[in-house]
């Protein structure tokens, strides 16, 4: 039966609901910017130029428009960012969405002064994971800031051979540390809709439903800068 895995994902069928494993609204569409980065937000440790890397549908990079912030939202799905340009529109509200795969050149040279990454690190390749974050680094200005909510290993059944890809904080330390200076890697929650049906072998561990629904599952807040 086929299921998520990060080397064969077909971003633009899940996002048109049409992946027989994942239909309908993919479970991290949760229509709010993740609680984890909004407390960020709500500290002031985002400063525009923002980047939000792998935007999907472009929820983050709109609720941040809102709050006035100059926000480029990338993503490599098409589908998704036609959704986020659509929802921009009727919102009424300024915020640039292309095209773009992370792992590569975006052609934005040290332009922002934060990159936020929702969920997006785990579903990576494992060949691609240094290119995206070097990508990352190089679009930064230096001081720049990289934030990243991360599943962590405790989220999945320990050796689940598909699905998102969960780390150790050291893990991400020993990526995220050769293009960055790492400051904070902590232990977060992410919000995820709670999935009606779950691909056979597919499970999430260590789950929270909070009181609005939705499932929070172990992840990691990772802070770094460029240098
Ligand atoms: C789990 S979704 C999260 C989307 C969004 N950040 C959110 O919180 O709603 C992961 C996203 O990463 C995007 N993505 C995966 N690999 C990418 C790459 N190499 N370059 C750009 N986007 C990528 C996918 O298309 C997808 O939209």
């Amino acid at each position: 039966m086929p299921t998520f895995n990060v080397n064969t994902v077909d971003w633009d069928e899940l996002y048109d609901g049409n992946a027989s494993y994942a239909p309908g609204n993919p479970g991290w569409n949760i229509g709010e910017l993740q609680p984890a980065l909004a407390a960020l937000e709500r500290q002031g440790l985002f400063v525009g130029p923002v980047l939000d890397s792998g935007c999907g549908v472009g929820t983050a990079s709109l609720a941040l428009a809102e709050k006035g912030y100059e926000v480029v939202g990338l993503d490599r799905s098409a589908s998704a960012i036609e959704k986020a340009k659509k929802a921009a529109a009727e919102r009424g509200l300024t915020a640039t969405f292309e095209v773009a795969d992370l792992s590569k050149s975006t052609g934005y040279e040290k332009y922002f002064n934060t990159v936020i990454d929702g969920l997006v690190f785990h579903c990576l390749p494992e060949g691609l994971r240094h290119a995206y974050v070097e990508s990352s680094a190089r679009a930064l200005r230096p001081g720049g800031k990289f934030f990243a909510l991360v599943f962590a290993t405790e989220a999945f059944p320990p050796g689940a051979d598909f699905g998102p890809r969960p780390f150790t904080q050291q893990q991400l330390e020993n990526i995220v540390g050769k293009h960055l200076f790492v400051d904070d890697i902590r232990p977060a929650r992410a919000w995820i809709n709670v999935p009606t049906a779950l691909p056979e072998g597919f499970e999430y561990r260590n789950v929270t439903i909070g009181h609005d629904g939705r499932a929070q599952l172990p992840s990691w807040l990772v802070s770094a800068h460029r240098h």
